[in-house]
């Protein structure tokens, strides 16, 4: 047996999600625009990968295209070795945005069960299945509340058990924590950081927050403002589990977010970006 066949099978590749040459152009008053140029991205099965970058660069846009939510002008989209072509929301992702979207008519509790009956749980599993989420998210006793009741924070664990409960092999998450004041932010990234260490799926997350992308993630991207290119990537050797504040006091990370920092220092603020 050869020496690179031994290789092959000590370290077996299990990518999740493949971004090829994903580039997006669009037009205002004849003009073309290149929204986002060349992107390049592979996402590994239980990894978690991080992206940040200048407003405006088009991180957003990004995980639109993935969820099939929007269409891009080149390059492909594979997700588990299949190519999702034109948009369309794959099966199995799973996307939790800024806005928590819950529905304002339903309570906690049904708000949460709603993914279990769109997947088929059976009945007498689902009641189990939602207290079981909600004991996950901290938010035992609120089952009966509805979400005007509930304070930020409260929604957004509210929001992440539902996503929890459609149990998504592919997680898409756009500054999920961004409406939240700054204390309640780091006490929810710490209860998602422990519940993912638990659940172990991929995912990509997008925020304008570098220590909360070096403490959560596996690997930081950081994109340039618009076009959106991939400008660098680091890889965070901070072992897991991790406590989610403690890892900030660590040489590893203070290391990692000097990199970040200066690499979007040297970035055109965004309204001077060309358009
Ligand atoms: N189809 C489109 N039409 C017009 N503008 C677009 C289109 N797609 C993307 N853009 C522009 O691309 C840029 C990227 O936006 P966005 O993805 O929201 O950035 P980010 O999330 O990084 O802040 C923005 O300037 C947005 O207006
Ligand atoms: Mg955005």
């Amino acid at each position: 047996m050869t020496a690179s066949v031994t290789a092959d099978l000590a370290a077996p590749t299990s990518t999740k999600l493949s971004v090829r040459n994903l580039s997006l152009s669009y037009r205002t008053n004849k003009v073309r625009h290149l929204a986002l140029d060349g992107i390049n991205l592979d996402l590994a099965e239980r990894e978690f990968v991080a992206i940040v970058g200048p407003s405006g660069c088009g991180k957003s846009t990004l995980l639109k295209i993935i969820a099939g939510l929007a269409d891009h002008t080149a390059g492909e989209i594979y997700l588990d070795g299949q190519n999702l072509g034109d948009a369309s929301v794959p099966p199995g992702v799973g996307m939790v945005f800024q806005n928590d979207a819950l529905l304002p008519w339903r309570s906690v509790k049904e708000n949460v069960r709603l993914p279990l009956v769109i997947n088929g749980v059976p009945a007498s599993e689902q009641r189990d299945r939602v207290a079981e989420l909600l004991t996950m998210v901290n938010l035992d006793g609120y089952a009966d509340y509805y979400p005007r009741q509930l304070s930020g924070g409260m929604r957004k664990r509210v929001a992440l058990a539902r996503t929890l409960a459609y149990d998504p092999s592919l997680y898409l998450m756009d500054e999920p924590f961004g409406p939240l004041d700054a204390q309640t932010r780091v006490r929810i990234g710490g209860e998602f950081l422990k519940i993912w260490e638990r659940v172990g799926k991929s995912v990509l997350f997008v925020t304008h927050d570098v220590e909360e992308a070096i403490a959560l993630a596996d690997r930081v991207v950081v994109m340039t403002a618009g076009p959106g290119k991939i400008k660098a990537e680091h890889r965070v050797p901070i072992p897991r589990p991790r406590d989610y504040e403690e890892v900030r006091f660590t040489d590893e990370f203070h290391e990692i977010r000097q990199q970040i920092w200066h690499e979007l220092q040297s970035e055109p603020l965004p309204d001077t970006v060309k358009k």
